[in-house]
């Protein structure tokens, strides 16, 4: 007997149900498969690493490359045998000074004044560089500054300026330059984030607060560039680095929470790039405190800060503009 429209309507919609259940299951299982692959993939990379990256043919630019950080980024990318390197900053002295130096170790080097918050500056700079030494293939934005003091006792221009080089100032590099990475197949964007970016400390909100957009915006970027062949994205949070920036704070533990060198984070930086890691955090073992982080209740997390005293290490501290 002839089934009835509305029964073989019923079956048709169980059937399209059981299709599209299965097909959720499948898709299901083809992902925690990917990432089953992809997890083991990572963990040989670091006791395999993939074969590092050639800097012979790359040109790169790091902005704020005239000190700390940057100029030790500098000598770890002529190191490892870059063509170009070209630093931006705002200070001609330690630029001139950091350009020699990258001279005098076989590479060829050169410095722009250019200050990343001035968007007209950094389109007019970066044609410039593009004239004057070539494609850049490497961007590294590395400049930053540090007011060191609470929303309440900060001034709204100080507030305004370090979103303005520590956040924006990304955006207008990254615009100047990734075009014409993505045209030639080859590039990358590295930014020197902070640790700070995942677990902020009040006073120094300004930065803590360009730390997290900034590392939005990576985040983004690096899933944006995944189907942009030959280009491609490192973010680093370092902890407290040994350089001018901080220069001052005073830690509770320092034996046990050192600073880091800026020569290590240098390396560890070029290293990933060479790698193609996109995100790395120095030392390892702030992955424990981010591991904390997210299932701890705010009020455990309050006595690790107390314990380590970073709640109030910045009283210390009188900022970096
Ligand atoms: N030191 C740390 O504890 C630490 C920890 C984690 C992450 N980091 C990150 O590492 C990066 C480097 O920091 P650092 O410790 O090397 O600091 P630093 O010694 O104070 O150097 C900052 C660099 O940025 C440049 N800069 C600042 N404002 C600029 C602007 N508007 N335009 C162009 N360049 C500008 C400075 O040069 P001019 O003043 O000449 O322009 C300088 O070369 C920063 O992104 C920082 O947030 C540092």
């Amino acid at each position: 007997m002839a089934l009835k429209d509305s029964q073989k309507k019923k079956r048709g919609g169980v059937s399209t149900l059981q299709d599209g259940l299965g097909r959720l299951g499948a898709s299901l299982l083809l992902l925690a498969g990917q990432m089953l692959l992809q997890t083991v993939r990572a963990l040989l990379g670091r006791f395999l690493p993939a074969r590092a990256r050639d800097l012979t043919a790359d040109c790169v630019l790091i902005t704020g490359g005239g000190r700390g950080i940057g100029r030790a980024l500098a000598r770890e990318f002529a190191r490892r045998g870059a063509r170009k390197i070209v630093l931006w900053g705002r200070t001609e002295k330690c630029l001139r000074e950091a350009a020699q130096e990258i001279r005098a170790m076989g590479t060829e080097g050169h410095y722009f004044i250019c200050d990343v918050a001035n968007r007209e500056e950094v389109y007019r700079q970066a044609k410039a560089v593009r004239e004057k030494v070539g494609d850049v293939t490497i961007l590294v934005n590395n400049a930053a500054v540090v007011h060191g003091k609470t929303l309440l006792d900060s001034d709204d221009h100080a507030l305004l300026k370090s979103q303005h080089i520590n956040t924006l100032g990304q955006f207008w590099t990254t615009k100047a330059f990734l075009p014409r990475m993505l045209e030639l197949q080859r590039g990358h964007i590295v930014c020197l984030n902070s640790v700070l970016a995942l677990s902020a400390i009040p006073g120094a909100v300004d930065y803590c607060t360009s730390k997290s957009s900034s590392f939005a915006f990576m985040e983004s970027l690096t899933l944006g560039l995944l189907d942009c062949p030959g280009v491609n994205a490192t973010t680093v949070l370092p902890f407290h680095t040994n350089t001018e920036m901080f220069q001052g704070i005073r830690i509770r533990f320092p034996n046990l929470f050192p600073p880091l060198k800026p020569e290590m984070v240098a390396r560890r930086t070029v290293e990933a790039v060479q790698r193609n890691q996109a995100f790395l955090l120095l030392p390892w073992t702030m992955h424990i405190l981010i591991f904390l982080k997210s299932f701890f209740p705010q009020t455990a997390l309050d006595e690790i800060h107390r314990f380590a005293g970073s709640y109030q290490c910045m009283n210390t501290f009188k900022g970096r503009t």
